[in-house]
């Protein structure tokens, strides 16, 4: 619970990000909530951003309402569509894309569901959080990879980031993190126990968001009371993604509440488990690519 609230300032913010002109970002889910605030920010700071986001009415209202709020940015705003609950759908998001940019600098997989009904499937039939928080970005970075590594190449170390956002409820957990014998949620998880996965970097805090539309009553009360603004979880974002001296690739950690790196728990990092979910997910994105 302490990595859920926090009074400590954030790290970056939008009162002391710099000039980002120039810098190519994409942010998954970024029509609401956590993905929204963290677009307002990189456009106020002219970053060229992709809303990357299945409802093209609601990213159109939210482009026009940020261009109407930050009429001085030099920044870009542009609506790409992405739906990552049908991988069939993925491969040509990242051609439109890549059609118009040879560069991307941020990748943020922000966008996601929690605890939807019980049997809720993607369309290839994978549970529906498993299939959008986890799967879904798998061929999203897979086919992306090229442009990031085009411009790591040529950007100083370390700048050139891929951001998975995930939730203090990984410490909810089954040990092991990930159960290969219920991939298919045939077996229903408490809630919480349905974050699989291997790799997670950072925990947004929590806040009242349209995330809760599918909780239970009792979650989504209990978030309304305890939780955090949701720029909170935006400023976490802001740090993961661009916070020059992040160290990367220091073992067993992830960026919490307000924008620090800490211990997870020991168990999720576990490399052996890692890795056999990693190939997990390759084998079911292998058709899509
Ligand atoms: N808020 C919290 O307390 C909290 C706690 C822990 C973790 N998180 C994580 O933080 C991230 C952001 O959540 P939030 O609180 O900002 O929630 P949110 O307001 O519900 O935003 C989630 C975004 O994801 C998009 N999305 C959902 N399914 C999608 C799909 N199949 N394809 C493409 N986009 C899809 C939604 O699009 P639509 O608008 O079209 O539905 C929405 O824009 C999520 O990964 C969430 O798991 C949040």
């Amino acid at each position: 619970m302490g990595a859920l609230i926090s009074s400590q300032t954030p790290p970056l913010t939008e009162r002391n990000l710099g000039d980002q002109t120039g810098k190519v970002f994409a942010v998954t889910g970024a029509t609401s909530g956590n993905g929204l605030r963290l677009v307002r920010i990189l456009y106020q700071h002219n970053g060229k951003v992709y809303l990357a986001a299945r409802n093209a009415s609601k990213a159109q209202q939210v482009i026009e309402d940020m261009k109407r709020d930050f009429p001085e940015s030099r920044g870009q705003l542009h609506f790409l569509h992405l739906e990552l609950s049908d991988l069939s759908t993925i491969k040509g998001s990242v051609e439109e894309f890549l059609s118009k940019e040879s560069q991307l600098h941020v990748l943020w997989n922000n966008a996601g569901v929690m605890v939807p009904p019980q049997g809720s499937k993607t369309q290839q039939g994978y549970e529906l959080q498993l299939g959008t928080n986890n799967l879904g970005p798998f061929p999203l970075i897979r086919l992306l990879y090229p442009a990031l590594a085009k411009t790591a190449a040529v950007s100083p170390a370390n700048t050139v980031r891929v951001v998975w956002v995930s939730s203090s409820a990984v410490s909810l957990a089954p040990k092991p993190a990930v159960d290969f014998s219920n991939m298919d949620y045939h077996v229903m998880k408490e809630p919480g126990q349905n974050t699989q996965g291997a790799k997670q970097s950072l925990d947004p805090g929590v806040a009242a968001t349209e995330l809760q539309r599918t909780m239970p009553w009792w979650m989504s009360m209990l978030v309304k009371l305890v939780g955090q603004k949701p720029e909170i979880g935006a400023y976490i974002q802001l740090c993961a993604g661009l916070q020059f001296d992040l160290d990367c690739h220091k073992p067993d950690t992830w960026i919490v509440p307000p924008g620090k790196r800490a211990p997870g728990r020991k168990d999720l990092f576990d490399a052996a488990l890692g890795h056999k979910y990693w190939e997990w997910n390759e084998e079911q994105i292998r058709p899509y690519l």
